[in-house]
C-alpha cells in the first residue's frame, strides 16, 4: 500500500519481530531477485536478536509443567535449516496442572452471564479455534442474541505473536512505493502521545507525518489492540455481547463457585478469593498456559510443514498453486502472508507478516450495527480501539491473518463479509479490474467504491502491491483456473496431514 509499504527496516525491533521479520526480508530478497540490500538487513536483522521469547504470560505462581513452546523451538542454526515439524508427536506434551486449569476454563460456559458461553463457544477446536458456524458475527451476551462487531478469529499459531508496536519505516529500499524514503526514527511512545493528546491543531500533524513513516503491527485482535493473551481474554469474559458478566466481581463469584475451585487454592494459595483482581489474573494466566501448552493450538503439522521438510509432495495443482502465491507480479500473497520459516530456522512459517492493511472489504449488512449510516468499524483508528483515533493514515487497516487452516473457515476477513475462499480470492483479483461485482451503486448513480469507509479515507486502501495493483478493465491477476490452483495450495495448509497415511493411500 501506499503509506505503509510491505517492505522495512530492521534497526528498532522488538525480537519477535526481528525474528520474523528475518524471515520476511529473506523471502523479499528471493523475490526481488536476490535484493543484496534486503539480505544484508536481514542479516543483521538475525544478529541482533536473541533468542525470541514466545508471548510471555505473567504470573506470581509458578508453573510446573513442561513448556511446550519452549521446547518447540529447534536449535538455532543456518538459513536452509528445517524446522521440526509436529515435535509433539514424537514427545506428548503433558499440561503443566496450571494449563490443565485453563483448559478447564476455556470450556466452562458457567462463567458467562447466560451460563451457555463458554471461549470454546466460538473458538471452536473443531474449527481451528475460529468460528463454529456460517454466521459473519457471533451472537452472546445475556439473552444470547447480542452480535459482535466482528468475525471470529482462529486462534491457532499465536504463540509468537509479538506486542503491537509502530517501527519506523527505513533502510530497506522499497521498489514498489514511493514514500519509502528513510523516516528519522520515530519513537512509539512519541506518536502515540501525540495521537492521544488533547490539541490535535498541530499534534495531528506530527501523527500524521509519523504515522506515514512507521509502521504498525503485532497485538492481538482485528485492530491489535491488546498485547497479551492474558489481557485479550477479559475482553469477552466482560463484553455485553460475549460472555456479558457485568464486572469482575461477578467473575470472581462463579470461579468461587467452580467444582473445581479448590484447584485454584491448590495453585495460587487459600486466600487466592480474597484478592478479586489476583483471582481473575491467575485465571487468565491458566487460560494463557493452555493456550501455549496445549499442542493443537500449534502443531505445524499440515502438509505444507510436511512438505518443507521433504516429506510430503505437492500435486501439480498445490504446486502451481505456491508458486502463483509466491509470484509477486501474480499473487503476491507471500509478501504478506509469509510462507517461509525463519532464516535461523527456528519458527515456523505462520503466513503473517503481523501488519496492517486497508483493502476496503465491502460493508456487511448482516452486521446490526452496519445499518447506522454513520457507524464505521475502522480497525487501527477506531472506534473500538480509542489509541489511534486522530491518525487519519490508520483508518480502516485491519491485522493480516494467519493462513493456517484458512479453509476451515465458513466467513473471512474481519467483518465476514465473504462466505467463501472462492469469494476472497475473486474480490482480491476483481476489486480494481471490475469493482461493480464487489461494491453497489451510490445514489448519484456510481459504484461506491470501498463503500465499508467514509470518503477521506478510501485514499488508505492498498492499490500499490499485486493483486490489486490492475486497473478498471485489465485482466486479473489470476484467471479462474490459476485461482483454482492457489486455492488448492491453500488446501495444504490445513493441520492433520498424515504423512503415513498419504504413503498408504497412494499404494
Ligand atoms: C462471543 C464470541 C467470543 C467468545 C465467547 C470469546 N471470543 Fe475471543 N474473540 C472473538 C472475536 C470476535 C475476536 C476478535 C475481536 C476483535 O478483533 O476486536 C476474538 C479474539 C480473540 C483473541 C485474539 C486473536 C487474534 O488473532 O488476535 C484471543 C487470544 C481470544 N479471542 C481468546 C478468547 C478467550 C481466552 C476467550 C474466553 C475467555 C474468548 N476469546 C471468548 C470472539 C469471542
Ligand atoms: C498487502 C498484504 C496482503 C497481500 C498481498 C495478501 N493478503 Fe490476504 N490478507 C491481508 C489482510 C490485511 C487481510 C485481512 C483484511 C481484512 O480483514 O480487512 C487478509 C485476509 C485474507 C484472507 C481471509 C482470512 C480470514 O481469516 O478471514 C485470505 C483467505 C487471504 N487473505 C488470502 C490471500 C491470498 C490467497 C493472497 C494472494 C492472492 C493474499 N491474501 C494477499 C493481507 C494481504
Amino acid at each position: 500500500m501506499t503509506i505503509l509499504p510491505r517492505r522495512h527496516f530492521a534497526a528498532t525491533l522488538g525480537t519477535a519481530q526481528a525474528v520474523v521479520l528475518s524471515a520476511f526480508l529473506a523471502a523479499c530478497g528471493q523475490h526481488d531477485g536476490g535484493n543484496a540490500n534486503a539480505q544484508q538487513a536481514a542479516a543483521s536483522a538475525v544478529a541482533v536478536a536473541p533468542v525470541s521469547t514466545p508471548q510471555t504470560a505473567r504470573s506470581t505462581a509458578p508453573s510446573t509443567g513442561p513448556d511446550a513452546v519452549l521446547n518447540t523451538a529447534a536449535p538455532a542454526a543456518g538459513a536452509s535449516q528445517p524446522y521440526e515439524v509436529a515435535p509433539w508427536r514424537d514427545h506428548p506434551v503433558k499440561l503443566s496442572a496450571m494449563a490443565e486449569l485453563g483448559k478447564q476454563l476455556f470450556f466452562e460456559k458457567s462463567l458467562s452471564g447466560s451460563g451457555k458461553m463458554a471461549c470454546a463457544s466460538c473458538h471452536d477446536p473443531a474449527n481451528a479455534y475460529g468460528p463454529p458456524n456460517g454466521l459473519a458475527v457471533q451472537l452472546g451476551g445475556l439473552d444470547m442474541q447480542q452480535q459482535g462487531a466482528r468475525a471470529v478469529p482462529s486462534l491457532k499459531y499465536l504463540e509468537h505473536n509479538p506486542d503491537f508496536t509502530i517501527g519506523p519505516n527505513s533502510s530497506v529500499p522499497d521498489t514498489d512505493v514511493a514514500t519509502a524514503t528513510p523516516a528519522a526514527p520515530t519513537s512509539d511512545v512519541k506518536v502515540a502521545s501525540v495521537a492521544k493528546g488533547g490539541n490535535l491543531t498541530g499534534a495531528a500533524a506530527v501523527a500524521q507525518q509519523a504515522a506515514a513513516n512507521n509502521v504498525p503491527q503485532g497485538g492481538f485482535d482485528w485492530d491489535g489492540r491488546i498485547d497479551t493473551f492474558q489481557d485479550q481474554a477479559t475482553g469477552p469474559l466482560l463484553d455485553p455481547h460475549e460472555m456479558a458478566n457485568k464486572n469482575a466481581s461477578e467473575v470472581v463469584h462463579k470461579l468461587r463457585d467452580l467444582p473445581y475451585a479448590a484447584k485454584f487454592k491448590q495453585l495460587f494459595g487459600d486466600h487466592i478469593f480474597d484478592d478479586e483482581h489476583l483471582a481473575i489474573s491467575e485465571a487468565l494466566f491458566a487460560l494463557t498456559r493452555y493456550q501455549l501448552e496445549e499442542p493443537s493450538f500449534h502443531p505445524y503439522d499440515s502438509k505444507y510443514d510436511y512438505y518443507m521438510i521433504g516429506q510430503a509432495t505437492l500435486t501439480e495443482a498445490e504446486a502451481r498453486g505456491l508458486k502463483l502465491f509466491e509470484d509477486p507480479a501474480k499473487g503476491n500473497c507471500s509478501s504478506c502472508h509469509i510462507d517461509k520459516p525463519s532464516v535461523d530456522g527456528k519458527f515456523p512459517p505462520v503466513f503473517t507478516d503481523f501488519q496492517f492493511e486497508a483493502f476496503g472489504a465491502p460493508r456487511n449488512m448482516h452486521i446490526a450495527a452496519n445499518r447506522n449510516p454513520h457507524y464505521y468499524d475502522l480497525g487501527l483508528c477506531g472506534p473500538v480501539r480509542k489509541d489511534y483515533t486522530h491518525v487519519d493514515a490508520y483508518c480502516g487497516l485491519f491485522k493480516t491473518p494467519t493462513l493456517r487452516n484458512v479453509l476451515s473457515r465458513k466467513v473471512f476477513f474481519h467483518n465476514g463479509v465473504f462466505r467463501s475462499i472462492d469469494d476472497v480470492m475473486h474480490f482480491y483479483v476483481q476489486r480494481e479490474t471490475d469493482p461493480a461485482r464487489w461494491y453497489p451503486k451510490g445514489k448519484n448513480g456510481k459504484i461506491d467504491v470501498y463503500n465499508d469507509l467514509p470518503p477521506k479515507y478510501k485514499k488508505n486502501v492498498d492499490v500499490a502491491d499485486a493483486p490489486f495493483d490492475r486497473k478498471r478493465g485489465d485482466a486479473p491477476a489470476l484467471d479462474d483456473q490459476e485461482i483454482k490452483d492457489v486455492i488448492a495450495f491453500l488446501g495444504t495448509l490445513n493441520d492433520g496431514y498424515r504423512p503415513e497415511q498419504a504413503q498408504t493411500a497412494a499404494k
